[in-house]
């Protein structure tokens, strides 16, 4: 199928995704019959652009790369916000990857409703929706009959959604334990090889892997953001934030990490929610010193893991890239494949 797709937000995931598009365009067409245009960009730091034929996407990365705003494109109507760009330009597909407020989920909120009762798909790597309104985005898509992608909230381009969605359905899921930020699984993994937690940090935030405020990362909020996630779209279950009991790794010491390896032990920050017998669910973030045999234990650097407790399977453990540039614009095109099985049929 044809699509006319437009990013709101332009920033290193939105440009991951655009190389991996520009680079497997022909694949994309010859085995999925999958073929695009980016006809509109709209970001709050880089301006806008829209040409309702298709933009020069090779055109537009140099442009970005040169710190240049999307207003010096050659042609095309400028000047469009976000909102404009959702209901006034003749995209049926929008990207929506600005900025994550987990706690209001806006503006991206705003955005996916705005698109989806506009009738267009929308595919997002945003957690904030996601954390506040999964299961109504989702109602919202269905009786639009349209369809909004997310697997990138959790694992980035790892997939876990549409894994737990296709491949494992027909399985009861009762729980999951992971880890499910990439930041503190670096510190953590730093500070056994002996670096100090600040510097590892600084590092962290260097690659790339840290939000803009790492408080986040490292006081358990993202990792809490991704329990909520898993907990309403996988064991669907209505789980808010307030219900998940936190502690990030602020406090673990060095003597802490030494003490852990003489035991041969490893400390992980540790996500779970598991369905109690009344149908509750008790759902925790919290740092856990792991046994080397738990499969979670070996898994270090930015990596993410997650285990899910599974009737007919038990234990089924991914393991994978949790952030990154291309990992992450990967995981929109596991939704935009996605979308496209589903629309193509
Ligand atoms: N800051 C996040 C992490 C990025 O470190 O895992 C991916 O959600």
């Amino acid at each position: 199928m044809n699509y006319k797709l437009a990013f709101i937000g332009f920033g290193v995931v939105g440009q991951g995704l655009t190389e991996i598009l520009l680079e497997k365009e022909d694949m994309l067409a010859e085995k999925y019959d999958f073929h695009y245009a980016v006809v509109a960009i709209s970001d709050i730091m880089k301006g806008s652009v829209y040409d309702e034929n298709g933009l020069d996407m090779e055109k537009i990365l140099d442009m970005v790369k040169d710190g240049k705003k999307l207003d010096e494109y050659p042609s095309g109507v400028k000047g469009m916000d976000a909102l404009t760009t959702i209901k006034e330009t003749n995209a049926d597909t929008i990207i929506e990857v600005t900025f994550t407020d987990v706690k209001t989920g806006e503006p991206a909120l705003t955005h996916i409703k705005t698109a989806l009762d506009a009738g267009k798909n929308v595919v997002s790597t945003n957690k904030g929706p996601v954390v506040k309104q999964a299961v109504d985005l989702l109602e919202k898509a269905k009786s639009n009959n349209v369809y909004y992608g997310f697997e990138g909230v959790v694992l980035s381009g790892t997939p876990v959604l549409n894994l737990v969605k296709h491949t494992l359905a027909g399985n009861k899921i009762s729980g999951f334990k992971g880890i499910l930020n990439g930041t503190t699984n670096y510190i953590l993994t730093r500070m056994e090889e002996g670096m100090p937690y600040d510097d590892a940090l600084k590092k962290a935030q260097e690659l790339g892997y840290a939000e803009a405020d790492p408080t986040g990362d490292v006081e358990g909020l993202d990792a809490l953001g991704k329990v909520v996630i898993l907990t309403n779209v996988v064991l669907e279950r209505k789980l808010s934030w307030e219900d998940v009991e936190r502690k990030g790794i602020t406090e673990i010491t060095e003597d802490d990490i030494k003490k852990a390896k003489e035991e041969g032990k490893r400390w992980k920050l540790i996500g779970r929610a598991e369905v109690q017998s009344d149908g509750s669910v008790k759902a925790k973030v919290w740092p856990e010193k792991l046994p080397l045999n738990d499969p979670l234990a070996g898994v270090g650097e930015a990596i993410n893991a997650l285990t899910f407790n599974t009737d007919e399977l038990g234990s089924v453990t991914i393991v994978g890239p949790g952030a990154g540039k291309r990992e992450t614009g990967f995981s929109l095109l596991i939704d935009l494949l996605e979308m496209n099985r589903k629309l193509g049929t």
